[in-house]
This record gives structure tokens, sequence and C-alpha cells, in this order.
């Protein structure tokens, strides 16, 4: 049933965020979307003719308006949400002022069709530039369809800073996504100059409309969580890490069904995600936050989106806490797959056909297949024959692995293939196994044939004697000459350790670089430190073996995504996609 529209006192319409209400063509539409939903709709459609500012209309069969009220949803301050301030406390549509629809209208075309269920026909009202041109009878099913054409026809100066259509098309359809997972249960259609984009019917589950959206194989990798607390509920829908992108824009914010910005809640997923990202990527999120009404200030800004929490801290910890709940226990959705793994994830023919070929002497290639380290760095680039040769052999069902560029790792995994960066995902793995020797079991130690001697500076010795202990947790063996002199007996087991002397200086100097924060203990950025500086460089040469058992290693560790500073360790590349770039179907 429809509410009646009445007008909002002086004093309500006053203190409601008066301002720029349509500051681009998206707004418009958002409006005009907003109202087809608050009108309860099960299906809306929306149509665009070339770009947003040249024409759109959006078709819902919701509640309607009658015909003697169509006028007045065009007059200022004029609503059927909202009749007093307080309801503003008990609010439960997305718009409540009635600032909308004559926004529009004063800078466009507009025609409004509208027909409610208790009405035998529909009644129609042609505006210009804000003045009613026509009026009349119109056949419509139940429902409202609001047609905006020439935005800003009046406004010249505002028309020249209009972002480019396809942008503005753009950000519309991820407007339009954000609300579709809203409301699951309303179906939503675009079509753009007669062409259909999508069609999402109605769906009862949240990541059912996810899956319409990014398709079945995309929503299934989604981590899931919910919550409640204080009052508040919570569901969450989570990108893996290395669906993180370069910007905010993965990431839907729909606080009490409203499709908002908020940097707090964009920092508390961040929050959640810790070291799995590194700096300056944004996890991919959709979020459905609810909480009561009178604890959330909707009428912020103009444009309706930004709201303010009555309860900041507790609504960050509250999304911090929940979204990290599954985050704790991710680990790849994937293993390195051995060579023969045709079975379960068939090839395409000419793969096979690689893999059919008489197995290559070893001898021809020059590259003997379980050549320790050295052997391999001489043989450096790989033979472009190596990989048959390789594929040949996969009967052993070990993992294919290459170096590429002494930098990167090659893996195959179902679906696909992983780049790992040596070095990060060395840091990842020692600074996990350095975490446990310092919190218990105590690292061993390789002995050195010569024990080495080695000058510090003052600084690094005064440091030494303070993290002495730790340093032997760690599979360190020293013991101190005379200041500032230090005899090392050996080194931590497990490292291809060149210089003991130098590593133990780098070790010492990165603990005390940058500038430790509360959380950030000695034992924190010792480990730290020692990851970093034992680990794997960019250059290294590494023999199969100990490619195979960092990549094992790596994801065998509680956060294989990163290293600890919080960049990728690996990246990647599904077989689709390389499909694609090669123009195959
Ligand atoms: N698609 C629609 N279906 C039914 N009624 C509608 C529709 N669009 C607008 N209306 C009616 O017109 C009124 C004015 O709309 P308008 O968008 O200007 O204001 P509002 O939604 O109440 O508040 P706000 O300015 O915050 O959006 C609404 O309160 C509603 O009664
Ligand atoms: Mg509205």
């Amino acid at each position: 049933m429809a509410r009646p529209i009445l007008r909002l006192s002086p004093e309500t319409a006053s203190r409601i965020a008066a301002g720029e209400v349509i500051e681009r063509p998206l707004s418009a539409l958002k409006e005009v979307l907003e109202n087809a939903l608050d009108a309860g709709a099960r299906a809306v459609e929306v149509r665009v003719e070339k770009s947003l500012d040249q024409a759109f209309t959006v078709a819902d069969d919701g509640s309607g308006i009658g015909p003697e009220e169509l006028e007045l949803a065009l007059e200022r301050h004029a609503t059927s949400k909202l009749s007093a301030l307080d309801d503003l406390d008990r609010l439960a549509t997305l718009g409540f002022r009635g600032e909308a629809m004559p926004s529009i209208a004063a800078v466009s075309r507009m025609r409004i069709t509208s027909r409610t269920a208790g009405h035998e026909a529909a009644s129609f009202v042609a505006v210009d530039g804000g003045t009613v041109t026509e009026r009349g009878a119109a056949a419509r099913a139940p429902g409202t369809s609001v047609e905006v054409r020439d935005l800003f026809y009046n406004t010249p100066a505002r028309r020249k800073f209009l972002h480019s259509p396809g942008g503005e098309l753009r950000a519309a359809i991820r407007m339009i996504e954000s609300y579709a997972l809203a409301r699951p249960g309303t179906a939503f259609r675009l079509v753009v100059d007669q062409r259909e984009r999508f069609d999402w019917g109605a769906v009862p589950t949240r990541r059912e409309r996810a899956a319409q959206i990014w398709g079945q194989r995309h929503a299934e990798q989604l981590l899931e969580a919910t919550g409640e607390r204080s009052g508040m509920t919570l569901g969450l829908l989570l990108g893996l890490p290395e669906h993180a992108r370069s910007t905010r824009e993965g990431q839907v914010f729909l606080v009490n069904g409203r499709w908002v910005q908020s940097p707090a809640l964009s920092q508390a997923l961040r929050h959640a995600y810790g070291n799995l990202l590194p700096g300056g990527r944004f996890p991919s999120a959709v979020m459905w936050l609810d909480v009561p009404a009178e604890r959330l200030d909707v009428n912020v800004h103009p444009t309706k989106r930004e709201v303010r929490f009555a309860d900041d801290d507790l609504v960050f910890s509250f999304v911090a806490g929940t979204a990290a709940q599954p985050l704790t226990s991710i680990y790849p959705p994937f293993t390195v797959v051995p060579g023969r793994q045709g079975a379960e994830d068939p090839l395409p023919a000419w793969a096979e056909q690689v893999r059919e070929r008489p197995m290559v002497d070893e001898s021809q290639l020059g590259l003997p297949l379980s050549a320790p380290a050295a052997a391999s760095t001489a043989t450096e680039p790989v033979p472009a024959g190596a990989g048959v040769h390789v594929s040949a052999r996969m009967a052993a069902p070990e993992p294919e692995l290459w170096q590429l560029h002494r930098t990167y790792i090659l893996a195959p995994v179902r679906g696909g293939m992983v780049i790992v960066d040596q070095h990060a995902a060395h840091e990842r793995i020692l600074y996990e196994e350095a975490r446990a020797r310092l919190e218990g079991q105590q690292g061993t130690a390789q002995g050195l044939l010569f024990p080495a001697l080695v000058d510090l500076s003052r600084a690094q010795f005064d440091l030494l004697l303070e993290v002495g202990p730790h340093l032997r947790q760690l599979g360190w063996d020293l013991s101190p000459l005379s200041a500032p002199t230090v005899v090392i007996q050996g080194v931590p087991s497990g490292l291809r350790v060149e210089d003991p002397g130098r590593l133990l200086q780098d070790v010492l100097d990165g603990i005390g670089e940058g500038v430790p924060t509360a959380q950030d203990s000695l034992v924190e950025r010792l480990a730290c430190s020692h990851a970093c500086h034992a680990a794997w460089r960019a250059g290294d040469a590494l023999s199969r073996e100990e490619m195979r058992a960092l990549v094992d290693r790596l994801f065998a560790t509680s956060r294989p995504h990163g290293d600890p500073h919080g960049r990728p360790t690996f990246v990647r590349l599904d077989l689709e996609e390389l499909h694609r770039r090669f123009g195959r179907t």
C-alpha cells in the first residue's frame, strides 16, 4: 500500500542536508533506482540510450504513485517516507528528504508514468527544467517508469565537467551491481542501446546473486563470514588476497541496505587482511552491515553516499574481527600439480602431444635433470627444448618447476600456473620458521668449518648483547670476543650462507631499521630481519630440489600469500586467461 506524500514542515526540511543532490548523471540514476527499491519493486529494469546524460529510464513494479500525487512527488520536501524529524531515527527507506525528484526535474526533461494497484489506468506527467509541460493518462501495469533526458541541458557549466560517458556508465553498472547485491530477491535488468547487458532474476541468497554478477567460478572462491554484536549484524563475501586491487573499486559496502562509501569500513577490512596483502592493495569484498537505525546517521551528505556511526570503534572492531576469521585459515585454493595430472584436469590435445613425444636424451640438452645448484646455474638461460624434455619425463609424479631470470619460479597448478617470487616466498618461510624457533623449539646450528671473526660496530655489538639469547634460539652459535669483535662458530641450519659475518651484521642492522611500533616486539623485528637477509635474492640460481622445497614450504606456511612486509609472494595465472589471450575459446 502506498503511503500518502506529505510536505515536510519547514523546520524538518531545513534540517535535512541541503546542497547538491544531483552532482553527476550517476547520482540521478542512483536516486531514481533507490526510489524504485523503496517502492518495494520486485523487478527493476534500467535502460540507457547512448549515455546516461542523454537518456535513461528506470521501470519498476512497485507500489506506484496515484494520479493526484504525481506532481506532488516533484515538489521539494514532499515525501511519503518521513513525516517528522524523529522518523530519521527509524529510517527503513533509502529516501527521506523528498528532494531527489525535484532536483533531477530541475536540470532535465523528465517524464513519470505511474499506476498504483488500485487504479485502472496509469497517469503521467512531463516536466521540462522543473516546469510541468504535459499531463494525462497512459497505459501501464502497476508500477512506475521514470525517464530522464538531456540531463544538465539547462546548466551548461555543469555539462562541461561531466566525466566521460563510458566511465559514467561503468560507474553506473557498479552502482546497479551493488544494489543488486543489497537485494538478491529483486530482479535487475540492464539494457544499453537496445542491447541487454544483464538480466538477473530474483535469487534466494547473496552468494547466488554474486554468482550472477561475477560468474560461478569466482563466486565459489569468495570466503564467507557472518557476525552479530550489540544489535548489529554483518555478512561478508571476501575476495582472496590475489583478487585484491590497486583501488577500492572492488569493495561494496551496504549499510542498512544503502550503498555507501566508507573509509572506516574500508580500513577495518584492510586491517583484517593484515600482512596477507602488500601496502597499496585493497581487498575486494562485499559487506552487508545492519546497525540499529538510531545508531546510524544517513543525513551527512546531499548525495547520501556517506554515513556516520554512533559507535565508530565498535563497528571497526566488529568488522575487522569478523572478516579476519575466514582469513586466518586461508590457504591457496590449489596445489602444485605433478606432471601427470591429465585425468582430472584434461589438457588440450596439443599439450598431450607434447607429452607423448619420445623422451629426449639428457645429454642432448646438456641439462642433467637432477642438477645441483651450480650445474643449473651454468646453463641459464634454460634451452628452449627444456620444457619439452621435462614434460616427456612427466611419468614421475613430480611438479615441473622452472626458474625465470633467477627471480621467479613458475609452477603449474590445477587450471593454470603460479609465478612465485623466490625472495618474497623464502622470506615468508624463514619468517615463520624464525617465529617458531623464537617461540620455543630452538633451531639447530650448522657448524662452520672455519669459525669466522667479525668486527661489529659499537652499536651492533651492544645490540648483539641484547639479542644474543634470541640469536641462539634461531640457531646462531656465537661468542663475543673482546668488544666489538665476535666469533661465529655456527649459523642457523638450512641456510646457504656465503658470508656469515655479513649476514650477522645485516640482521643486526635490520632490527634497528624503521620506527618500531607497539605491536612490533624485538622478537618480531628480529624474525623479520633474519628472514629478509637470509632469504634467497633475485639473481640466486636455485636447483630443482631447492625450487621444489621452496614452493612446498611456502604453501605450508600459515600465510603463503604475502611476505612479512605484505608484498605478494606469488601471482596466479589462469589457463582460461591464457586461452583467451591466444584466442582459443
Ligand atoms: N518509483 C517510485 N515508486 C513509487 N513512488 C515513488 C517513486 N519515485 C518517487 N516516488 C514518490 O515520490 C516521492 C518523492 O521522491 P524523492 O526521491 O524526491 O524523495 P524521497 O525518496 O522521499 O527522498 P530523497 O530525496 O531522500 O530521495 C517519494 O517519497 C515517493 O513517495
Ligand atoms: Mg528518493
